[in-house]
């Protein structure tokens, strides 16, 4: 049984070592268990090539495990020091434009750089077998959030010779290369892997199969470049977890295939920065300004949930304004307990703060944290240590199980939509998340899944919405599975390479259900698809054109005659981008189809299961009246009369009678 716990980011470089001490006893003082130091502290720890001073981080973790600590050990991979990028500048990524990403901030360097990696690895070993046995040390964060600041990309030479590579091992024959990629088309054909240039500085867009092509090798790269450091790290720190910090929105490597190095996934939580640097409008940006987007945090957590096969924290959670977004807002009174909750709920075994103290120095410090810059605590420091209490009252561990009902997020589909995205704003991830939205609406726990067969068996609904180029296990798995299945739109209208499927979208698909997609149009913002027999059900930006086969119905029309839902038995294809209304209406249908009982929340209102703990968390700016979804189960925290940014959990004794049933229309 894993207890669920709270952390901190600590930097014990940036402060004099006489506070360490104190630091550690607060942080012991508020209920705080890990720790995680290092990991941009590479500078202190080899300030000149191959003169290491380990000794003051010794003294660092040895006084944080005395005060009952755990440690996670950064790895510095992130914050390359200004010495070792003198000695190999060309270490450094190129952009797209061909500039270089220079020394000055971090991240700056390329993934395919061999003699970066290999200074990686004498450090991360150095590092390993002076820390690795260290009683206090219980895990390992490698390098820092991969691919923030557009790092995943690059340009390079290296790049351009290890992509080569790829393509070699990848196609066999240069023939095989150009027939996949179509380069008969405007005379682009290669006569061997040498002529293959990157898909950059093109006068006209690039070919996709070259750019998607392009985008897993990079993605490959980062995987690649993770897995040395893991495997230093087992051989010299046996038994302790590896994670990485990943992000929120973040999408240019494959996080399934990174974490499957890993024992557990984390993100870095800050639902204030994300909203105001997100895409959503004016309007729910100011609704939702100080607590957040109700759904994005949850959506991430069940995300990387299923990166990290059910083991997964949050790193950094925000605890008040940061300095990065185009704005910069306080978090309401409460909304960093409710966030903490929200990751808990979601199976969390560990919510740590970024950071302890404010720095007043360089980059970040416009951004707070549980200290103030001179040591006094900020409010979230009291906050975080009535969670620390509830917690333990609450005797709070991580009981997840496998959802009914499972959503597909394919990291591939992402890249081939954003390489080919056919309407100026259509965007997978965002239609991902208006699926899951409408879910979380529903009072649904969902599970996010990467298209892989094991994945969907045993669930009762499983939405594909714009999944590219199912493999061909996953489509048996589906045929298999009996679960109510939801495709379109867009799933299966590519093949692997990036070309249209011979038999038409969607493809292999159609083998659940018979029909063909014969044309697409997107939209501009404002022109509606209206929905026959629904006053406000439309399409909005994207609808197909169908011909159905043999045995499949017409269960929505478009007011223009068109197929808009068509149904073969469980499979379900929907032929456009649904607005909200129509979402909901949808998946009412799909769910009571599945045999699961929808709730009728309030607006603001969501919860999520954490096993048999129901949580429910009120995201909006009046006190709700939550009785009805508690019925008549006793609370282990909250009030009926939930509060803004309240937050109520009880035990559930029949799931499915739990709330206000919502009826299918
Ligand atoms: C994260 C990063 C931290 C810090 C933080 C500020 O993206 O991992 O090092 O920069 O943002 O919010």
């Amino acid at each position: 049984m894993i207890h669920q716990s709270l952390g901190v980011c600590y930097y014990p470089e940036h402060w004099p070592e006489t506070r360490w001490a104190e630091d550690a006893g607060m942080m012991r003082n508020i209920g705080l268990t890990f720790v995680r130091v290092g990991e941009f502290a590479w500078s202190r720890l080899e300030p000149r090539p191959r003169l290491y001073n380990f000794e003051w981080l010794r003294r660092a973790i040895d006084i944080l495990h005395a005060a009952g600590l755990k440690v996670v050990l950064g790895t510095p991979t992130a914050t390359p020091p200004k010495w070792l990028v003198d000695k190999m500048p060309d270490m450094v990524a190129l952009d797209a434009t061909g500039r270089p990403r220079k020394f000055g901030s971090r991240r700056h360097y390329c993934f395919s750089h061999e003699g970066y990696a290999g200074e990686c690895d004498r450090i991360v070993t150095e590092i390993a077998k002076v820390f690795g046995a260290h009683p206090g040390v219980v895990a390992w964060q490698i390098d820092n959030e991969y691919g923030c600041h557009d790092t995943v990309e690059s340009y390079s030479a290296a790049a351009q010779h290890a992509f080569r590579q790829w393509c070699a091992i990848k196609y066999g024959s240069i023939d095989a290369l150009n027939q996949a990629w179509g380069n008969v088309f405007w005379s682009m054909e290669l006569s061997s892997f040498d002529e293959i240039e990157l898909p950059n500085l093109t006068v006209a867009e690039a070919n996709p199969s070259h750019r998607l092509d392009f985008q897993r090798f990079s993605s490959d790269q980062v995987v690649a470049f993770n897995r040395r450091q893991v495997r230093i790290l087992r051989q010299y720190s046996p038994g302790r977890t590896i994670l990485h910090n990943f992000m929120g929105s973040f999408t240019a490597f494959d996080h399934y295939a990174l974490s499957e190095d890993l024992d557990a996934a984390a993100w870095d939580s800050y639902p204030l920065g994300y909203l105001e640097r997100g895409p959503r409008d004016d309007e729910f940006k100011q609704r939702y300004l100080r607590v957040g987007d109700p759904d994005y945090q949850a959506f991430h957590h069940d995300l990387y949930r299923a990166c990290g096969h059910g083991r997964w924290w949050v790193v950094e959670q925000q605890p008040g304004p940061v300095n990065w977004a185009p704005w910069n807002p306080s978090p309401a009174k409460g909304a960093v307990r409710l966030w903490t909750y929200e990751a808990f709920a979601a199976g969390a075994e560990v919510v740590s703060y970024f950071r302890w103290r404010q720095a007043p120095f360089a980059q970040e410090q416009m951004h707070e944290e549980l200290l103030l810059p001179n040591a006094e605590p900020n409010e979230a420091y009291h906050v975080v240590a009535q969670i620390s209490q509830e917690l333990t009252k609450l005797d709070a561990h991580v009981e997840t199980e496998r959802s009914a009902i499972a959503l597909v997020f394919d990291y591939e589909s992402e890249w081939a939509w954003n390489i080919q995205p056919h309407g100026q704003d259509f965007s997978y991830l965002e239609l991902v998340m208006t699926f899951y939205r409408g879910l979380r609406r529903a009072g649904l726990s969902v599970d996010l899944i990467p298209p892989a067969s094991e994945a969907v068996v045993g669930r009762k609904l499983v939405l594909l919405p714009g999944l590219f180029a199912p493999r061909a296990e996953l489509v048996e798995a589906l045929a298999k599975c009996g679960a109510v299945i939801l495709m379109g739109p867009r799933s299966g209208s590519k093949t692997a390479d990036f070309q249209i499927p011979t038999n038409l979208p969607p493809g292999s698909l159609s083998t659940l259900i018979d029909l063909k997609v014969r044309h697409v149009e997107s939209l501009r913002p404002g022109i509606v698809i209206p929905i026959a027999g629904c006053d406000t059900c439309r399409f909005e930006g994207w609808r197909e054109f169908l011909v159905l086969g043999e045995g499949v119905e017409v269960v929505l029309k478009s007011a223009d005659g068109e197929v808009a839902l068509a149904r073969n038995n469980r499979h379900f294809y929907l032929a456009g981008r649904p607005n909200k209304r129509l979402l909901d209406d949808l998946l009412c249908r799909l769910v009571a189809q599945a045999g699961i009982s929808p709730l009728d929340l309030p607006e603001d209102i969501r919860i999520r299961d954490n096993g048999a703990i129901r949580f429910v968390f009120n995201y909006g700016r009046e006190a709700v009246d939550i009785s009805k979804i508690i019925g008549k189960a006793s609370l282990l925290l909250g009030e009926r009369l939930l509060p803004p940014c309240g937050v109520a959990v009880f035990r559930r004794t029949m799931p499915e009678t739990a709330g206000a049933p919502r009826t299918a229309p």
